[in-house]
């Protein structure tokens, strides 16, 4: 075979992945670190009922302008099995560190290290976003909005970049066509927008944005609650909310504190005494306002979390 030509459907299925250990389970399968050939791949598993999630999933990876620092890298979607065994997989770039939720859990961050991560995954976020123009269709970047953003859908690379991952609940923004299905109340409870908890949402592609960033402001005040720099013991690691609400609230328990008590997770005053620190909980608090128009978009927390944006108040 020619070697500028694609690979044929022949030589696609002689790829042999052999699963070395379960990373991660959820509802939607199980996360397994794996080697192909001599490469470390992650192949995310995925039961039958998840059918919609691996398409829509490699539906946005095969957008254009998907590769990119801040969004995981996909290798290949594959279809194992038949009829009541039928498994879908989705085989992407391994990182080592795992999820940002996971990292948290056990590592706290120095200062420059927050700003990194926060910075990178701002602009994994904008990129998300963003529409980018094109005369051809095939260079056509759609914005997208993710709809189950939280730490545990960020990976972290081995030098802290941020990346966004879990694109099964994403929706595709084309100014030529509808936004396909569109009910409002997907994604999870902890990280819903008030708007989604009060079901009232327009079905807009800002609003989706919107609700995105809401969750974003969430993720970084995990960030920030880990930080070395606050002053002070660093508490242990909990999940936005978890104080308040405990670690399975139903429904009507994140609606009461969101939205009728419009609670959020606590900032210390402590953490205002740093001038980064305090400069990062003003954008925090920017993004998970309830009015949600009045939320920063991704790119204005790109810039501010921008190197030169937050060395000039640390
Ligand atoms: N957990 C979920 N996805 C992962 C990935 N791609 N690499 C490492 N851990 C993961």
């Amino acid at each position: 075979q020619h070697p500028q030509s694609p690979p044929s459907p022949i030589l696609e299925k002689l790829r042999s992945i052999t699963l070395i250990e379960i990373k991660a389970r959820g509802k939607f399968g199980a996360v397994w670190k794996a080697s192909d050939k001599n490469e470390i791949v992650a192949v995310k598993i995925m039961p039958i009922q998840e059918k919609q999630s691996w398409l829509t999933e490699q539906e946005i990876y095969k957008l254009p302008l998907m590769n990119h620092d801040s969004i995981l890298k996909f290798i290949a979607a594959e279809k194992h099995g038949d009829n009541l065994n039928t498994e879908f997989w989705l085989i992407t770039a391994f990182h080592e560190l795992g999820s940002l939720h996971d990292f948290l859990k056990s590592n706290t961050v120095s200062w420059e290290e927050l700003c990194y991560i926060a910075y990178t995954l701002a602009r994994g976020l904008t990129h998300l976003h963003e529409e980018i123009p094109s005369e051809k269709m095939e260079c056509y970047k759609p914005a997208v909005a993710h709809r189950d953003f939280k730490s545990s859908n960020v990976l972290l690379k081995n030098d802290l970049t941020a990346c966004i991952a879990d694109f099964g609940l994403a929706l595709i923004f084309k100014p030529s066509r509808s936004c396909g299905d569109m009910h409002g109340q997907v994604g999870t409870r902890r990280y819903m927008a008030p708007e989604i908890l009060e079901g009232a949402i327009n079905f807009s592609r800002d609003s989706f944005l919107r609700i995105d960033m809401y969750a974003c402001g969430l993720v970084l005040w995990e960030l920030v609650s880990r930080c070395s720099c606050q002053q002070g013991s660093v508490p242990d690691y909990k999940l936005p909310f978890e104080e308040e609400v405990g670690l399975h609230p139903s429904l009507e328990d994140i609606q009461d504190v969101v939205v009728h008590k419009k609670m959020r997770p606590v900032i210390k005053n402590s953490w205002k005494q740093h001038p980064g620190l305090a400069v990062l909980c003003d954008t925090i608090e920017d993004l998970w306002d309830h009015d949600a128009e009045a939320r920063l978009s991704a790119s204005c927390v790109m810039e501010r979390t921008s190197f030169q944006s937050m060395s000039t108040v640390s």
